[in-house]
C-alpha cells in the first residue's frame, strides 16, 4: 500500500490567501445592501430625530407630512403593533421614543415615501410638540445624582483597605478617555420586504442577524419564525452594528408592515453619527499602594462610563472593562468597581475591544504614574508586576492565567527593536530639539477571548456537498471586512482536502443557521469555524464509509488528500465520490454546532473563568509633538502580535494593522464634542478626524508571533485577532505622555487625558512646564 500523496491543497489553513471579496472590494463589484437592485414598488425611508436632549413628547402630528406627494406611511411609537422594545440585555429600550425623547438624535417618528427626497421632506414636516426637560450630560453629573442604567458591578480580592494601609507608598489619580465613532464606511442600513401573511424578510447590515430577527418580531408582534434576516457583507461594523443595527432594521420593518411595500432605511452620515451609539467614554479614579521596587500591593479603581440614555450593551462592556483592569499584572489586594452612568446622550455600545481598551487604559495610567514617581523605566515596573507562571497567576476575577506568554512576547519585541538604543536616540534628539519633542513607550496586552456571558459562546453551521464536489458553506457569523468568510472556507477546504475555490460561502441567514450570537468578541472564527468543521467532519465520515465500501477496505484506510479520496494507491476524485454517495442515497448535507468548553461566569460575584484563553501582544511606539502648536505624529510603531497558529497570516496582519491604527485614532485624534444643549457637534468627517493614510506611522512593522500554537484546542490551534491589537495603540498615548514628560525632566507625570488633541497636548505642556518651574524654585 502506498501512502496518499502529501501535496497540499490550494488555500487550506495557515495559508496567506486573500480576502474572499478582495477583488470585489477594489473593483466595486462586491455588492453592499444599498447596491442591490431595487424591488419594484420599493420605498425609501427617513427619520424624525429629537432636537432636544431630554423632552416629553406631547403630540406627533403627521398631517403636513402625509400631504407630501409620494408619502406612503408614517409611524410613531404609538403605531407599533407589537412591543416597542429592542433592548439587547435588559428591557424597555424603544426603537422609537415613546413618552420621552432622551437624547438629541433620538428617533421619534419615521416616514416612507416613493423617493428619498420625498421621505426627507416629509420628515421635516412632521410636527412634534415637546415639553423640554433638563438634561444630564456628563459622567460627573450622573455620578453626583446616582443615575445609572444598570447596577454597580464589582470585582474584589483580598482586603483593599488593609492592602492600601500596609503599602509603603501610595498614589491617587484620575484619568479619562473619550468615546469613538465607529465610522464604518457603509452606514447603518436595512431593507425590509413584507412577504405572505405576516412574513418579513429583512436584509440588514448587522453583526447580529438573530437580534435583528428578535427585535423585528417584537416590534411587529409576530413569532420569530415569521422573520428572516439576511446579511451578505457589511462595509465595516467595529461593534457599531452589534445592537444598533436593530434600531434601523426595526424601523424599516415597521414601515414595511404599515405600507405593505419593501422599505429601505439608510441613514445619512450625519444622522448616523448623531442617532447611533459609540464607544463608551470613561472617567477612571484610582488609588494604588506599592513599594519602592514598583510592586503593586493594592489597587482600588473606579471605572465610570458614560452609558448614554439606556443600557444597551453597557453592563457587558463594564464587565469586560473590569476584567481587563489587570491587563498583564498580578494585583494582590484589589477592588474594581464599574458604573454605567445614565446621561441624556446617545446610548453607547460595543466598539472593538468592548471595554477592554478602557480597562487597560486605566491600569496603564497607574503603572505610568508609579514608574514616574519612582523614576523607574515603565518596562521595569511592568515586569515586576507581570503575572507569573505557577505563582501570582490568578486574576482578580478568580481565573488562573494558564497560557501566560507575556514575557516571551515582550522579550521578542524588545530584542527586535533594540529598545535601549532607541531610547538613547530619543533622549539625544530631545536634548538638541527645543520645540519638537519626541516620546517613546511600550505596551503589553493580554486580552480575554469569549463572551463574558457563557451562553453566548455557541455557534452553528450548515454545509452541503453537491454531486460535482463543490461545497456550499453557511454559518452563523457575519462578514464585516475582517476575513471571517475566507477563514471558515479555508477550514472547510482543509477538512475535505479540496482546493479553496471549491468552497462557496453564502450570505448569513437566520433561516439557515438559527439562534446565533453576534459576530463579536473576536470569536467569530473560533466558534463558527469549529461549527463548520463539525459539519464537514460529519459529511466526511459518511463519505469515507461509502469510499470504504467502494474500494473494499476498512474505513480507517480511507484518506482525503489533494482533492481526491484514497484507499492505498486507488483513488477517486472528491466529486466522483460525492456523486457515488448520492447514488448510494447517502446524505451530503449536515449542520454543525460548537460550544466553547471550560468557561463559566458568575456576574453577581464577579468570579469565574469567563475566557477560554488569552491573546497576547506588545508594541513600542515613537511620537513627536510640537510644543508650540500641540500637533503630534506617530513616527514609528513596532508590534508583536500573538495569533496562535495563524489561519491566514495575510488577514491577521491586516487585522493587526487596522486595529492598531483605529486604536491610535481613538487615543489621539477622534474627539466627540457635545455642546451645552447636548448636541453632538462633531458629526461628520469635516469635524471628526479619523486617521487617514498619512497618519499611519511611516515606520510600521507588525510581526505575528511565530510558533505559538494556542494551548487550548481551538480550530487548528489559532487565536482570535479582531480586537486585541487595538489596545497596542495605548503605547501611542503613553509615548505622547513621555514626550510631554521630557519637558519636566521626566520627574513629573503629565496631566494628559485621551484623545491627545492639540489643545490637550498644549495644556499638558503648559502644565508640566509650570510644575517643573515650581519644583526648581
Ligand atoms: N475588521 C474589519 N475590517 N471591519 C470590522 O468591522 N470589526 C472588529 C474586528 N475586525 C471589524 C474588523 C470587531 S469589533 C470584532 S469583534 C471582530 O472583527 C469580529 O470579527 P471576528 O470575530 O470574526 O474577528
Ligand atoms: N464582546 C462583544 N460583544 C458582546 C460581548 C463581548 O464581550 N458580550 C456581549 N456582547
Ligand atoms: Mo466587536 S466590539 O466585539 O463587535
Amino acid at each position: 500500500m502506498t501512502a496518499a500523496p502529501v501535496q497540499r491543497i490550494k488555500g487550506g489553513v495557515h495559508s496567506a490567501v486573500r480576502h474572499e471579496s478582495a477583488v470585489g472590494h477594489v473593483t466595486g463589484r462586491a455588492a453592499y445592501l444599498d447596491d442591490l437592485p431595487a424591488v419594484p414598488g420599493s420605498l425609501e425611508a427617513a427619520l424624525v430625530l429629537s432636537p432636544h436632549a431630554h423632552a416629553r413628547i406631547v403630540t406627533v402630528d403627521f398631517a403636513r407630512a402625509l400631504a407630501v406627494p409620494g408619502v406612503r406611511a408614517a409611524i410613531a411609537a404609538g403605531d407599533i403593533p407589537g412591543r416597542n422594545d429592542i433592548a439587547p440585555i435588559l428591557k424597555g429600550e424603544p426603537a422609537l421614543a415613546g413618552g420621552v425623547a432622551e437624547y438629541v438624535g433620538h428617533p421619534v417618528a419615521a416616514i416612507a415615501a416613493d423617493t428619498l427626497d420625498q421621505a426627507r421632506e416629509a420628515a421635516r414636516l412632521v410636527d412634534v410638540t415637546y415639553e423640554v426637560l433638563s438634561p444630564v450630560l456628563g459622567i460627573e453629573e450622573a455620578l453626583e445624582r446616582g443615575l445609572l442604567v444598570s447596577p454597580e458591578q464589582k470585582i474584589e480580592r483580598g482586603d483593599i483597605a488593609k492592602g492600601l494601609a500596609g503599602s509603603p507608598l501610595r498614589l491617587k489619580g484620575e484619568v479619562r478617555c473619550g468615546g469613538q465613532d465607529h465610522f464604518y464606511l457603509e452606514g447603518q442600513i436595512a431593507l425590509a420586504v413584507p412577504g405572505e401573511e405576516r412574513d418579513m424578510v429583512v436584509w440588514s447590515s448587522t453583526q447580529h442577524p438573530t437580534e435583528v430577527q428578535h427585535g423585528v418580531a417584537h416590534l411587529l408582534g409576530v413569532p420569530f419564525n415569521a422573520v428572516t434576516v439576511e446579511v451578505r457583507r457589511m462595509g465595516g461594523a467595529f461593534g457599531g452594528k452589534e445592537s444598533q443595527a436593530t434600531i434601523i432594521a426595526g424601523i424599516a420593518a415597521l414601515l414595511a408592515w404599515k405600507s405593505r411595500r419593501p422599505v429601505k432605511l439608510r441613514l445619512a452620515r450625519d444622522d448616523d453619527m448623531v442617532a447611533t451609539g459609540k464607544r463608551h467614554p470613561f472617567l477612571i479614579r484610582y488609588e494604588v499602594g506599592f513599594d519602592a521596587e514598583g510592586r503593586i500591593h493594592a489597587l482600588d479603581m473606579l471605572y465610570a462610563a458614560n452609558a448614554g440614555n439606556v443600557a444597551d450593551l453597557s453592563p457587558a462592556v463594564i464587565a469586560r472593562a473590569l476584567c481587563h483592569a489587570d491587563n498583564c499584572y498580578y494585583l494582590p489586594h484589589v477592588r474594581l468597581r464599574g458604573l454605567a452612568c445614565k446621561t441624556n446622550t446617545v446610548s453607547n455600545t460595543a466598539f472593538r475591544g468592548f471595554g477592554g481598551p478602557q480597562g487597560m487604559f486605566g491600569i496603564e495610567a497607574v503603572i505610568d504614574a508609579v514608574a514616574r514617581h519612582l523614576r523607574l523605566p515603565l518596562e521595569t515596573v511592568r515586569r515586576r508586576n507581570f503575572y507569573g507562571i505557577g505563582r501570582n497567576d490568578v486574576t482578580p476575577y478568580g481565573m488562573t492565567v494558564e497560557d501566560n506568554i507575556i514575557e516571551r512576547v515582550v522579550d521578542e519585541l524588545e530584542r527586535a527593536v533594540d529598545l535601549k538604543t532607541w531610547r538613547n536616540e530619543i533622549d539625544a534628539f530631545n536634548r538638541a530639539s527645543p520645540v519638537v519633542k519626541k516620546g517613546l513607550a511600550t505596551m503589553p496586552v493580554k486580552f480575554g477571548i469569549s463572551f463574558n456571558l457563557t451562553s453566548l459562546n455557541q455557534a452553528g453551521a450548515l454545509v452541503h456537498v453537491y454531486t460535482d464536489g463543490s461545497v456550499h458553506l453557511n454559518h452563523g457569523g457575519t462578514e464585516m471586512g475582517q476575513g471571517l468568510f475566507v477563514k471558515i472556507a479555508q477550514i472547510v477546504a482543509e477538512a475535505f482536502q479540496i482546493d479553496l475555490e471549491q468552497v462557496r460561502v453564502s450570505a448569513t441567514s437566520t433561516g439557515k443557521v438559527p439562534n446565533t450570537s453576534a459576530t463579536a468578541a473576536s470569536s467569530g472564527t473560533d466558534m463558527n469555524g469549529m461549527a463548520a468543521l463539525n459539519a464537514a467532519e460529519q459529511i466526511k465520515g459518511r463519505m469515507a464509509e461509502v469510499a470504504a465500501g467502494h474500494f473494499g477496505v476498512p474505513v480507517g484506510e480511507i484518506a482525503f488528500a489533494d482533492n481526491r479520496v484514497f484507499a492505498g494507491n486507488k483513488s477517486l476524485a472528491f466529486g466522483e465520490l460525492a456523486a457515488l454517495c448520492w447514488r448510494n442515497r447517502v446524505s451530503l448535507s449536515s449542520t454543525g454546532f460548537y460550544r466553547t468548553p471550560k468557561i463559566h461566569w458568575d456576574g453577581q460575584a464577579g468570579q469565574g473563568r469567563p475566557f477560554y484563553y488569552f491573546v497576547y501582544g506588545a508594541a513600542a511606539c515613537e511620537v513627536a509633538i510640537d510644543t508650540l502648536t500641540g500637533e503630534m505624529r506617530c513616527l514609528r510603531a513596532e508590534l508583536v502580535q500573538d495569533c496562535g497558529l495563524s489561519l491566514n497570516p495575510a488577514i491577521d496582519l491586516g487585522q493587526a494593522e487596522g486595529a492598531f491604527v483605529q486604536g491610535m485614532g481613538w487615543l489621539t485624534a477622534e474627539e466627540l464634542w457635545w455642546d451645552k444643549e447636548g448636541r453632538l457637534r462633531t458629526h461628520g468627517p469635516s469635524t471628526y478626524k479619523i486617521p487617514g493614510s498619512r497618519d499611519v506611522p511611516p515606520v510600521f512593522n507588525v510581526r505575528l508571533l511565530p510558533n505559538a500554537p494556542n494551548r487550548e484546542a481551538t480550530v487548528f490551534r489559532s487565536k482570535a485577532i479582531g480586537e486585541p491589537p487595538l489596545m497596542l495603540a495605548i503605547a501611542v498615548w503613553l509615548a505622547v505622555r513621555d514626550a510631554v514628560a521630557s519637558l519636566g525632566g521626566h520627574r513629573l507625570a503629565p496631566a494628559l487625558d485621551a484623545p491627545t488633541t492639540p489643545q490637550r497636548i498644549l495644556a499638558a505642556v503648559d502644565d508640566i512646564k509650570a510644575r517643573a518651574a515650581n519644583m526648581g524654585r
